[in-house]
């Protein structure tokens, strides 16, 4: 697959997070939802065990628990540091400090990574990444990207954010993608021709607004659904 851990940042967020990310409804979260680029949330281990049907599929798990669990250590403080000294660029109210953001971050990793070895037999976490999923089309109803597409724009080209989200919607019913900010915190400059595209494609897109800013004026998502 050619993803090296010594790489990547895992970093994962809560469930309560997702839920307003993608301003998910009680409906919604009973439905077939595949994750895609989830790392290390915890979105997948709280709704499995409150009875949801959820898949997440990244690259990062190819690899064990503990390869995993070592990365976050050794990752954790440069991240916490980059928030503190970007302290400006983000919403201190639900998360009022960085200490509280790493701590919130902590408990989502560990719930994850508790869940990780049992979800990962029972195929809820499968090693695999975008452009490319190793799913039967109409496997889902709902397919969520949180923090990978629009976000890494500098990384991921325009061409890259098409396939994947064709991808996506050929997997699933629905597509949201959230945010439509860069890790810099600007909007990203592939919304408009991706969206542009998709739609002359017969897609139908839609920005949305939901209840969840971190990064300032990150409050929206996109969702895309066949014409
Ligand atoms: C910033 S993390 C976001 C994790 C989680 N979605 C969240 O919001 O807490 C980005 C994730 O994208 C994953 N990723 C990297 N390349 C990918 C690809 N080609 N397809 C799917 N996921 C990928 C990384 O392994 C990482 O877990």
């Amino acid at each position: 697959m050619g993803f090296n851990l010594e790489h990547i940042v895992p970093w994962g967020r809560s469930y309560a997070e997702y839920v307003a990310m993608f301003a998910l409804s009680r409906f919604e979260l009973q439905q077939r939802i595949l994750g895609c680029g989830d790392g290390p949330a915890a979105f997948n281990a709280q709704l499995t065990g409150q009875g949801g049907r959820i898949v997440s599929v990244d690259p990062l798990y190819a690899f064990d628990a503990e390869q995993i669990r070592d990365r976050i250590v050794a990752t954790c403080e440069t991240v916490l540091d980059q928030a503190r000294q970007n302290r400006d660029d983000y919403v201190w109210d639900v998360i009022p400090s960085v200490e509280a953001l790493g701590r919130m971050r902590m408990v989502a990793m560990e719930t994850f990574l508790a869940d990780f070895v049992a979800g990962r037999s029972a195929g809820r976490y499968v090693a695999g990444e975008l452009p490319s999923l190793p799913f039967a089309s109409g496997s889902f109803d709902l397919a969520l990207c949180s923090h990978f597409l629009f976000l890494y724009s500098s990384q991921l080209s325009p061409a890259f954010h098409l396939q994947a989200i064709r991808e996506m919607l050929r997997v699933a019913r629905e597509v949201r993608v959230f945010p439509l900010l860069t890790l810099e915190g600007q909007p990203s400059s592939h919304v408009a021709p991706v969206t542009a595209e998709l739609k002359w494609e017969g897609f139908r897109v839609e920005h949305r607004r939901v209840p969840y800013e971190f990064q300032h004026g990150g409050n929206e998502m996109l969702v895309f659904r066949p014409g």
